[in-house]
């Protein structure tokens, strides 16, 4: 079947039109490896000028999606198009894009300044522009003393840099980015991140952008494509997968969160009232199509959770502590645990019983696992 589809569209003339404001675009995406299939029937697109951010765990399949649109491995099924053109049977060098690997290999006999202009020199640049553009480059990643340097004289957070110096000098039309700002260390990598997002929008490039690192996906993106196990979870804009995840999957893999089983007490226009046992009740928003009387799972910001001091009755208060401008405290009723992250002055001690007391629409209710 895969070969008729590619005989199909190898008949066909190259696209262009109603598709160029698709820069990226992988249909029925299929790779295995033996018995793993790292890519499972994936469907994806990346607008022309998009920083678009695959996330998720390891080993979801991150790396193989990004070397399947660079052309580093092949499609066992599906079709994969970049710029308007069926690349599915064209070499990782014939295509327009550029790669910034996980595992960055610089070349280790050149100095720093020969491997960010490496890919320059067949661009048909002079000498001087060439020179300018990697001082540049080396200014911006904050390495502009160290041209002369070999890569095993270089940190591993530095060599990550000249890495990202490379591809970014050569201005490609669409850049793929394996975690490249992993080694980093954090204030580095905040300040990289901010770099990253203001040279996406000065190249007007589309990013294709791997992480597993919620907050740099929220940071960075205008979308993002949450993997599991070699499938797409969710896709959406940042706050949507923030306030709305579909799957309690992804409410948990993005940002800090209680996930809380319970059973529906009610449920109508489209609020659903959950029954937490000891710990109290709370209202949130739902697309499961959840009836009273089933199990569901909640899933409670701790920003989200007001506490109400009981005498006697409800959860018990295990931890309270002071974490700058608010108090993180623990709330123990049964099997389920809850941090909130309650206002300083009015909170209640450990050991003091507390209900809940949960209503917004960022309380999201989903069905129960299966376990
Ligand atoms: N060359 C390979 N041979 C065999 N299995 C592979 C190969 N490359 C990847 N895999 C498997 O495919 C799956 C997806 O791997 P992938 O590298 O895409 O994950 P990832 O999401 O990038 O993870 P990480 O965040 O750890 O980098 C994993 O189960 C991995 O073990
Ligand atoms: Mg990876």
């Amino acid at each position: 079947m895969t070969d008729a589809v590619a005989e199909k569209s190898q008949d066909r003339p190259v696209e262009t039109g109603s598709d160029s404001a698709v820069s990226v675009s992988l249909r029925n995406a299929v790779k295995r490896y033996g018995d793993v299939t790292a890519v499972d029937h994936l469907d994806l697109e990346a607008k022309q000028g998009q920083f678009l951010t695959l996330l998720g765990p390891s080993g979801c399949g991150k790396t193989t999606t990004l070397r399947l649109i660079g052309g580093f491995e092949e499609l066992d099924e599906g079709r994969v198009r970049v710029a308007g053109q069926d690349v599915t049977r064209i070499p990782p060098y014939r295509r327009p894009v550029t790669t910034v690997f996980q595992q960055y290999a610089l070349f280790p006999h050149l100095s720093v300044r020969k491997n960010i202009e490496y890919g320059l020199k067949h661009g048909g640049l002079n000498r001087k522009e060439i020179d300018s553009r990697v001082t540049e480059m080396m200014g911006l990643m904050e390495i502009p003393e160290m041209g002369d340097r070999r890569p095993r004289q270089l940190s591993g957070g530095q060599q990550q840099r000249v890495a990202l110096a490379r591809a970014l000098v050569m201005k490609p039309p669409v850049l793929l980015l394996d975690e490249p700002l992993g080694s980093l260390d954090y204030k580095l990598r905040k300040g990289m991140q901010f770099e990253l997002k203001r040279i996406h929008r000065e190249v007007g490039a589309t990013f294709v952008y791997v992480t597993h690192d919620q907050e740099e996906a929220m940071t960075m993106s205008d979308r993002i494509i949450v993997m599991r196990d070699g499938q797409i979870e969710q896709d959406g804009r940042p706050k949507e997968i923030f306030d709305a995840p579909k799957t309690s999957f992804v409410a948990d893999f993005i940002g800090d969160t209680n996930l809380v089983d319970g059973t529906v007490t009610d449920s109508r226009d489209g609020f659903v009232t959950v029954d937490l046992g000891a710990l109290g009740r709370v209202r949130g928003t739902s697309e499961a199509g959840l009836a009273s009387g089933e199990r569901a799972r909640v899933s409670i910001r701790p920003t989200d959770v007001r506490v109400i001091a009981t005498k006697g009755q409800g959860a018990v208060v295990t931890d309270a502590v002071l974490a700058g401008t608010h108090i993180a405290m623990k709330i123990k009723a049964g099997e389920n645990e809850v941090t909130a992250h309650v206002p300083r002055g009015s909170s209640p001690s450990p050991g003091e019983t507390v209900l809940l007391e949960v209503e917004s629409e960022r309380v999201r209710v989903f069905e129960a696992e299966s376990e």
